[in-house]
């Protein structure tokens, strides 16, 4: 396993809790899982350069992005399924989010629906696909606005989604029809069971509306294979003349889409390899972040994610350019581990690192985080 940073205990807790074939669904990547480990190699070889005799006695990690104000600049990054994780799920998730004054995207295939989530009072985002039918697009744009959703987060890397070998060797994607191997697999987990089947049996109520399969498998199935492969930089200027509030475009990595991105009249992207799970290999997200905000940080917002797992992969992306990160398994393995609770205590080990960090490097801020830039860092 890559090295999971200060998350090993709660990944380990979230592996026993859970039936195997969803701790891999959330653990593995693409193909050879070589993008993966280049994410967490590549914050291995930054440092962080102490300096001595500041005033560091007040650290103020408030941030701004996406024309939101967080406290931390660590934001939940979408996470299909979250719901089957642990019973508490998407809710959970965003009940941690508002109580340590974080924002959160919902995932389009989360459990709940995003009016559920939404109504928990916590800073949410909406992350959609474009659909081949644009109805359906637009009935899930409606949807937030009718929610009180003012952002949304659309995902470009997943034109398709590749072979993540571990799923196949669960055979994860058949689950619909499960064997009876997989059967006794996720009945050796009582636990996991007896909490998921607190409300009956589950359903991807994000997407219920969407599709007239009523199992959760089918129904991720029915309704991935209605993202749009053809869609284009058309389809993005569509989605901004559709949507008036904030559009992130998530799973850009190269300066190029960036700037195609910005023209779009996007607010800001997400500089993203999905953790992993979409392209094998891919460059990591934090070798491409300096020559994209080099291109686009004066227009967008630049959030960065993959691979975060310490305070110092947090104060590095800062200095690089990014202006907040997000997280995606450590999330997924709180909330498994440990319902919100689990997820609050992730933010917080961020939140405590990242400030230590800031500390003992002089920084008092976010602004001079990113001021400092590189003279923050030392490459080894
Ligand atoms: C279990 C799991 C499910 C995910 N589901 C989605 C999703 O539905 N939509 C999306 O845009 N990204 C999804 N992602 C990608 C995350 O949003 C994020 O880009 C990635 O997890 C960041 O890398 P990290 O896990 O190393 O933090 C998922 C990631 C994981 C681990």
């Amino acid at each position: 396993m890559v090295d999971d940073g200060a998350f090993i205990a709660a990944a380990r807790k979230a592996r026993r809790r859970l039936p195997r074939l969803l701790a891999d669904y959330i653990d593995g990547g693409a193909h050879g899982e070589r993008t993966m480990a280049r994410n967490r190699n590549s914050f291995a070889q930054w440092g962080v350069v102490p300096r001595a005799l500041h005033d560091v006695s007040g650290i103020d990690l408030t941030t701004r992005c996406f024309g939101r104000t967080w406290k931390l600049p660590v934001f939940l990054a979408p996470v299909g399924f979250a719901g089957m994780f642990h019973h508490h799920g998407e809710r959970g998730a965003a009940h941690a989010a508002r109580s340590r004054g974080v924002g959160m995207a919902i995932s389009t295939f989360a459990m709940a629906p995003m009016e559920k989530v939404a109504a928990t009072g916590a800073d949410v985002m909406a992350q959609i696909y474009v659909l081949r039918d644009r109805a359906l697009t637009r009935d899930m744009l409606a949807r937030a606005e009718a929610c009180g959703i003012t952002g949304i987060i659309l995902t470009v890397d997943t034109a398709i989604t590749p072979v993540r070998e571990r799923d196949v060797r669960n055979g994860f994607r058949h689950l619909s029809r499960p064997t009876v191997l997989q059967v006794a697999g996720l009945l050796n987990h009582p636990a996991w069971v007896a909490g998921l089947l607190r409300s009956g049996m589950p359903v991807v109520g994000n997407i219920n509306a969407y599709t007239t399969v009523r199992n959760v498998m089918g129904q991720a199935r029915d309704v991935a294979a209605k993202i749009d492969p053809t869609l284009d930089w058309d389809d993005l200027a569509w989605l901004r003349e559709t949507w008036r509030g904030t559009l992130v475009v998530k799973g850009v990595m190269c300066p190029e889409d960036a700037v195609r991105a910005a023209d779009a009249g996007a607010d800001g992207i997400v500089v993203s390899n999905h953790g992993g799970r979409q392209m094998d290999p891919a460059p990591a997200t934090l070798d491409v972040l300096p020559g994209i905000a080099a291109a686009v940080g004066e227009r967008l917002d630049i959030m960065l994610d993959s691979g975060i797992r310490r305070g110092a992969d947090v104060v590095t992306a800062l200095a690089l350019g990014a202006h907040a990160v997000s997280i995606g398994r450590p999330w997924a393995w709180g909330l498994a581990a440990g319902g919100a609770p689990g997820v609050a205590a992730a933010l917080d080990a961020l939140a405590q690192e990242t400030r230590d960090v800031m500390a003992l490097a002089g920084l008092c801020d976010i602004a001079a985080v990113r001021a400092a830039g590189q003279k923050a860092l030392w490459r080894f």
